[in-house]
């Protein structure tokens, strides 16, 4: 009995262990702290200063024992923070890799200065809220990069003043950093976000605002405001947001109708609380590989010897860079590649896709071609993956001939042997002719 109850004893004592491991997971991150450097400013160079930071992670400030203080020698006490994430935002696996690890997150801690929006459609949330205390504080933003493109995280963090204890106030996630979509396809944008329910600050509503960016060109995507519950108006056609998980659960992720050529950009979604801000940015790139046609089609029927001509045709493509090349394929199964033909400039559809094609000078002198089975193969490698377009090519003389071939050939046979009697037969009656003329003209002159 005694030593059940040890057992048992010991059980619970392994399931607490693994509960408060599992409970504790939560990491430790290495950060840049990144900030302007005071009296820098207009100076070009070294405007800003970074020094390594260390950010501990917690679910409940409780738990920051003074066992877990270790920071290495390298890092300034005063950049050594404990941070409280009730949402457990930052305690995501993609943040904290196996020790050992190759991959290492991403992070960079800022000061942040709370100030009311001046935006049409987050300025509302400051009309009517002031919370001059609560606002006295140190305040910071973090932005993290989980490792293999699993997770973006910013954060606005507020530590009353001049400690070290940060409490997570908003934080902005990602799940979709890189999102790769074919054409015509429902597109989800991810984006959430999470807001302290006890601050001061969440009373007054949220505002959304989805841009996009693409080499220095950005338009307004959707912008929404929590609390007025008004969008604002944009150009952008097919994209709209769960307006309901938005409010319930804080799920601000942009859903596209259909993918176009023109969506592949930068899209930012950036979560407004009253005078907060945090944002993440997420990659969709729209990848369409080509579809391929071979002219002419089918090839004509070539004589030993004889240069063909041969088009292949990329269309509906993107985005632009594409391989085009071309394979012959012997009876045998041999494969021999013959180059890239001469390859076209490309042209634009007015969807925003891509084609170009090839023109292959094939000599069949330098080629072995069977009996039947030769093939010409049309290869092109996209981003979207590889796709071949093949024509089996006939040679006179080498392929065995179809019935209606020798039919025809048996219809040309006879119309031959036709033509020839009648030439014949026309030479020798005008040969006759001409003879009984000149016996004529004999029996005249004698
Ligand atoms: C957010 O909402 C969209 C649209 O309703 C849904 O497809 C997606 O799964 C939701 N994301 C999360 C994390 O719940």
């Amino acid at each position: 009995m005694t030593n059940f109850s040890t057992i048992y004893k010991l059980f619970l004592v392994a399931v607490f262990c693994f509960i408060h491991a599992c409970s504790s997971s939560c990491p430790v991150l290495e950060c840049w702290y990144v900030q302007e450097k005071a009296g820098a400013r207009g100076g070009l160079s070294a405007a800003t200063s970074q020094e390594k930071s260390l950010l501990y992670i917690s679910t409940d400030a409780q738990s920051h024992s003074a066992s877990s203080q270790r920071a290495p020698s390298e890092i300034s006490p005063d950049r050594v923070y404990f941070v409280t994430d009730p949402a457990g935002t930052l305690c995501h696996h993609a943040l904290n890799p196996p020790r050992g690890s190759i991959n290492k997150p991403l992070c960079e801690v800022n000061p942040f200065l709370p100030q009311p929006s001046t935006l049409r459609w987050a300025a509302p949330l400051t009309d009517s809220a002031r919370s001059p205390i609560y606002l006295q504080a140190d305040w910071f933003s973090t932005s993290h990069q989980g490792v293999n493109k699993q997770l973006t995280v910013s954060s606005i963090m507020r530590a009353p003043t001049a400690t070290k204890e940060l409490d997570v106030i908003l934080s902005v996630t990602s799940k979709t950093v890189s999102v790769r979509s074919r054409l015509g396809e429902r597109v989800l944008l991810d984006c959430g976000f999470w807001a302290d329910p006890s601050t001061p600050l969440s009373e007054s509503g949220f505002a959304l605002e989805w841009r996009y960016q693409f080499r220095g060109n950005g338009r307004l995507v959707v912008a929404y405001n929590g609390k007025t519950d008004r969008l604002a108006e944009t150009q952008e056609k097919g994209a709209t947001l769960d307006f309901e998980a938005l409010h319930k659960r804080g799920n601000a992720s942009l859903i596209l109708q259909e993918a176009e050529v023109r969506h592949s950009g930068i899209y930012i979604c950036t979560v407004y609380l009253p005078y907060l801000v945090a944002q993440v940015t997420v990659e969709l790139e729209i990848v369409e590989p080509p579809s391929l046609s071979i002219y002419p089609s089918p090839l004509p029927l070539a004589v030993p010897g004889q240069i063909l001509t041969i088009q292949c045709e990329a269309s509906g493509f993107a985005p632009l860079s594409l391989d085009l090349s071309w394979q012959f394929k012997d009876a045998g199964g041999k494969i021999k590649p013959l180059g890239s033909g001469s390859v076209t400039g490309h042209k634009q559809a007015w969807d925003g896709t891509y084609s170009q094609s090839s023109r292959l000078e094939l000599d069949t002198t330098s080629l072995d071609l069977g009996r039947e089975g030769a093939e010409v193969t049309c290869v092109a490698a996209h981003l979207g993956g590889i796709r071949r377009a093949s024509r089996t090519l006939n040679v006179i003389g080498f392929s065995t001939p179809t019935i209606e071939d020798s039919m025809a050939m048996v219809g040309v046979a006879l119309a031959l042997y036709g033509l020839i009697k009648f030439v014949s037969w026309t030479l020798t009656s005008s040969g006759r002719k001409q003879s009984r003329n000149s016996d004529h003209k004999n029996c005249i002159v004698c």
